[in-house]
């Protein structure tokens, strides 16, 4: 047996083309595109690199994509100002600030300060608690943080209802990919465990998941041999680790060679989740702008 690949870039342009439409019918509708702000602090060339992609896949979804880079130096009153100024701008419907931060900023007062309709990551206290509070189905007009909507998107399409019941494992407990993907997986009615680097037995914590969410950031962490025969394996990592020809290559958080045999669906690194990332801040852009047209 080996493992399908699941192809995150075809769906995630099959998501884009979507919302390319509805963001048409949203400007047609309303005399205004959708607009996103993503605002960057500092020169992490992977995050740029990172954020200038967000911004030119908003155009191509007929969103306006607006990105703001900062230098390094900014204080946080400064960032708090720019998200104030874009809180105020009624042409912004999403705003960004990606992260990390550097540590001279006060991350936590920073996230708090958007408003939480403009909220696109589904970072702010208000957004991240209606997401804890969802007892039945997820709303449609809530804005859930990216990568775990992406990823839930992915597992959907593969299982549909039939992950009710599962054994779902979640590998990492980052309030940007771990604790939201444990509850939207919560919300589709998985058996859910939240692992992480203090859990005893992890590999046999692993092997007992029909769904297995590698979010820890180490590469090739998990080896085949903590995945279940047939399982469903999503691979949220993206670590960069040197290469023979020197330029350095991508890998996920799991091994994907001894994966991918073992397992029924697996995403590749890169191609999987990335694009659906992506994808998924379309979505949030256009639900905060139907949500604040009302
Ligand atoms: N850095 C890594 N992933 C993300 C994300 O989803 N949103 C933001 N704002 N920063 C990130």
């Amino acid at each position: 047996m080996s493992g399908s690949l699941i192809d995150g870039k075809a769906e995630a342009a099959r998501l884009r083309t979507q919302i390319a439409d509805e963001a048409q019918a949203f400007a047609a509708k309303h005399g205004l595109k959708p607009g996103l702000t993503v605002i960057i602090v500092g020169d992490n060339p992977a995050s740029r690199a990172y954020v200038r992609t967000k911004a030119k896949m908003a155009e191509q979804a007929s969103i306006n994509g607006t990105l703001v880079e900062l230098p390094e130096a900014t204080t946080t009153e400064a960032l708090l100002a720019e998200v104030e100024r874009c809180n105020q701008d009624a042409a912004v419907h999403g705003i960004l600030v990606q992260l990390p931060l550097p540590d001279h900023i006060d991350e936590a007062s920073v996230l708090d300060a958007i408003d939480p309709v403009k909220d696109v990551d589904g970072f702010h206290p208000v957004n991240v608690g209606k997401l804890f509070s969802t007892q039945k189905s997820l709303s449609d007009d809530l804005l859930v943080p990216c990568t775990p909507y992406g990823c839930l998107q992915m597992l959907k399409n593969i299982h549909g209802d039939g992950l009710s019941g599962m054994n779902a494992v979640v590998l990492g407990r980052s309030n940007i990919v771990g604790k939201p993907m444990a509850m939207l997986l919560l919300t589709a009615n998985c058996t859910v465990t939240i692992a992480h680097s203090r859990t005893q037995n992890l590999a046999a914590v692993c092997r007992s998941a029909d769904i297995l969410v590698a979010a820890v950031g180490r590469p090739e962490m998990v080896p085949g041999d903590w995945v279940k025969p047939g399982a469903t394996v999503i691979d949220v990592g993206i670590n960069r680790v040197p290469s023979e020809d020197g330029k350095g290559k991508l890998v996920g958080d799991v091994d994907f060679a001894s994966a991918q045999p073992v397992a029924g669906h697996i995403t590749p690194v890169p191609g999987g989740v990335g694009p659906m990332t992506v994808a998924c801040l379309l979505r949030n852009t256009l639900v905060a702008a139907r949500n604040q047209a009302g």
